[in-house]
């Protein structure tokens, strides 16, 4: 009978036999999939077990330092790599969501690869990928979405020439988080919500500069933190804002004001294909709308996204 338990052990067993003493590289994208993943061969091969996790500039707030320290904390030897500048130069000019896609997707495979050269004698390229994944052949989650969609561009760079291990390959998302549970990962870290590769990048329409990620920063993190802090966050699949491409006026004192407005959206779902808005309290999007408004120089208008999936995607681009 399958239980997380005697899956980690197997696991690990096997993993022990495969990979003897080889060095492992894996990408750490702050997700349970990854991380789940990490813990497991680390748990087998230990410090040869060699991990990166990139900062895109495109994270939540916060994310890349606490994250970092958190995994720091579980004992895992990773090495954080905040290569945000590189990622919004990148970007610089670009509005069209798929070109979005393909320069970070560019900019991850040279961040990562020459950081995988820095691990000498690496033999392996450790995975998160999960079951869904392995039949749909895209990841909705992580780094592994945009490595296999940029396959054929200019050659394989180097890291993806090793060998590939993926310890998770058999596994529903569900069986995931419990196999984290039993190896006493931090249930709030298991209990995430998904977030995209591109991260912000795609929940910023039009063009992306250093002042719009912070905007939209700060207003992500004012609702996110107000669905913990009224217990909604868990009955919520995901959550988000965007910042649109749309100024409208207000008014602040006796001036007007020519601002920006930001779009919140919070889905129910089980596997991202489909999904519904979520029905939150009228006083929490009130207080929330209030905190925004006041809190973030540059918005001065708040909407609720009140569509379901299908016809409309979960995200904006
Ligand atoms: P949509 O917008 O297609 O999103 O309804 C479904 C799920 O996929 C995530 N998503 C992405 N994840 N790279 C990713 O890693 C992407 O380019 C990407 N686009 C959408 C989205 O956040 C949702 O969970």
């Amino acid at each position: 009978d399958w239980t997380p338990d005697s899956f980690v052990e197997s696991t690990v067993d096997e993993l022990k036999a495969k990979l003897g003493n080889d060095k492992v590289v894996l990408g750490l994208s702050g997700g349970v999939d990854s991380t789940v993943a990490a813990v497991l061969l680390h748990k087998a091969i230990g410090e040869n077990l060699h991990c990166i996790f990139v900062n895109n500039g495109l994270l939540r707030k916060n994310e890349f330092h606490s994250v970092l320290q958190q995994y720091e904390g579980m004992g895992l030897n990773v090495k954080g790599v905040d290569a945000s500048a590189r990622f919004l130069s990148a970007l610089a000019g670009i509005s069209d969501p798929e070109e979005k896609r393909k320069a970070i997707g560019r900019v991850f495979i040279e961040v990562f690869d020459d950081e995988a050269h820095q691990i000498e004698d690496a033999k392996w390229l450790g995975q998160g990928t999960i079951y869904p994944d392995v039949i749909e052949s895209v990841s909705v989650n992580g780094p592994s979405v945009t490595i296999k969609s940029h396959h054929n561009v200019g050659g394989l760079p180097d890291f993806m020439k090793l060998k590939v291990v993926e310890p998770l390959r058999m596994l529903f998302k569900d069986e995931v988080r419990r196999v984290g549970a039993s190896m006493d990962l931090d249930p709030e870290l298991l209990g995430r919500h998904p977030f995209p590769g591109p991260g912000l990048a795609i929940r910023i329409l039009g063009d992306i500069t250093e002042e719009k990620v912070r905007i939209l920063q700060e207003v992500d993190a004012i609702f996110i933190n107000g669905l913990k802090e009224n217990n909604l966050y868990d009955q919520v699949w995901q959550a988000g804002a965007i910042l649109l491409p749309v100024q409208s006026v207000g008014v602040m004192g006796d001036e007007r004001t020519y601002e920006n407005c930001v779009a919140l959206r919070a889905v129910e779902s089980t596997d991202g294909m489909t999904a519904d808005w979520v029905n939150l309290p009228y006083e929490f999007l009130q207080k929330t709308s209030n905190k925004i408004i006041n809190g973030v120089k540059g918005v001065n208008r708040v909407v609720y996204d009140i569509s379901s999936k299908p016809p409309a995607t979960i995200e904006w681009e």
